[in-house]
């Protein structure tokens, strides 16, 4: 392997001398990606096209001014619960928990003070699996309402099979509940270059959970054949993106959990996406349980080099817990005991069309 450095960039200083930097982690194949501590926000994935062609194929800004503000997630750590949780409320040991309530009735991808808006400790790593950056953050016990102090690692690692890892672990002091992910929105053509309803998604996964108006799981696990959710065989985004369907009504689209077929421990495939114009596929491989398929509903702002990102110009596959987990006891469960640990692993990996 060529000896390639690790670059940092330092963006800017906080007011209390923190230094908000950008690493950038390449391999040898020519796939880049760009990660803030701001956030743990991958700001940026160039990833080349069958003629070798790069193209940076995640949405986002060129600047870091925007990340401080309200924006859709773009690229950001999520938790300490991503996805949402129906009023804030759950029971946690028999007692009441109020998790800040941020999004209309719920409580969404962490609340108001997310890992999306945090700044991150960071490490620069050459590890034997290639480039890596670590992120350690600390949240206090009774931040957004969620109780125990959580130490949290998320490490990003660029491999030279073309994977960017993504590899969680966190523990609490106490008893407490954790559902982390990553809030990457994908465009394989690249950023800014249209909408994704072309691209041919898989996911494997046999059923979702259906939600109500609210975007809220009702509790059932439904079969995805026959409906406008059933992916199993790769399917353009768009082939039923409008279909007169009381699901896709509630979310102006796809924004759904997907149940995925059960784990053996190792990051099994989740999904697998092809955009056949520049021939870039990317496969999700995860730990995880669900899979959240959000088909950009309400995108619209402008992003890198000034392009507009309108409804669909990216695609989020959020790998995860299912959503309300804590209100449905026949969920996979999101809490984490007392100085057990959490661990959750999820890749993006390329391989050739
Ligand atoms: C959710 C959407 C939400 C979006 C916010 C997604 O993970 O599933 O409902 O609008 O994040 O940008």
């Amino acid at each position: 392997m060529r000896y390639i450095l690790l670059e940092r960039e330092v963006l800017a200083t906080t007011q209390k001398g923190d230094e908000i930097v950008r690493y950038t982690l390449r391999n040898d194949n020519g796939i880049e990606a760009a990660v803030l501590n701001y956030g743990g926000i991958l700001q940026s994935l160039r990833v080349p096209d069958r003629d070798g062609k790069a193209a940076d194929i995640v949405l986002g800004f060129d600047e870091l001014e925007p990340y401080l503000g309200e924006h859709p997630y773009f690229g950001a750590i999520i938790g300490r619960v991503g996805n949402r949780i129906a009023h804030g409320k759950l029971t946690l040991n028999g007692r009441p928990v109020q998790l800040t309530v941020n999004s209309k009735t719920c409580h969404l991808h962490g609340g108001k003070r997310g890992f999306d808006k945090v700044l991150w400790k960071a490490a620069a790593k050459l590890t034997n699996d290639g480039q890596s950056v670590e992120l350690h953050y600390v949240s206090p016990a009774g931040s957004d309402g969620y109780p125990g102090r959580l130490s949290v690692t998320v490490n990003y690692v660029l491999t030279p099979a073309n994977e960017l890892r993504i590899q969680y672990a966190a523990q609490s002091d106490a008893d407490t509940i954790v559902n982390l992910t990553n809030h990457s929105y994908f465009n394989l053509a690249g950023a800014g270059t249209g909408d994704v309803l072309k691209h041919e998604m898989q996911i494997f996964a046999d059923q979702y959970t259906p939600v109500d108006g609210t975007l809220i799981p009702t509790g059932e696990l439904r079969d995805v054949a026959g409906t406008p959710f059933d992916f199993r065989e790769p399917t353009s985004i768009g082939a039923w993106i409008d279909a007169e369907d009381e699901q896709i009504r509630f979310g102006s689209g796809y924004d759904h959990n997907y149940v995925l077929r059960p784990q053996t421990g190792e990051p099994r495939p989740a999904a697998r996406v092809r955009e056949l114009r520049y021939g870039v596929v990317m496969e999700v491989l995860t730990t995880e349980p669900g899979l959240q398929f959000y088909s950009g509903n309400f995108l619209d702002v402008e992003g890198k080099g000034g392009r507009r990102y309108g409804k669909h110009a990216g695609f989020c596959l959020e790998t995860q817990h299912f959503p309300d987990a804590p209100n449905h006891p026949h969920f996979p469960s999101i809490v984490l005991k007392a100085r057990d640990w959490y661990r959750s692993t999820t890749i993006y990996r390329f391989p050739p069309l």
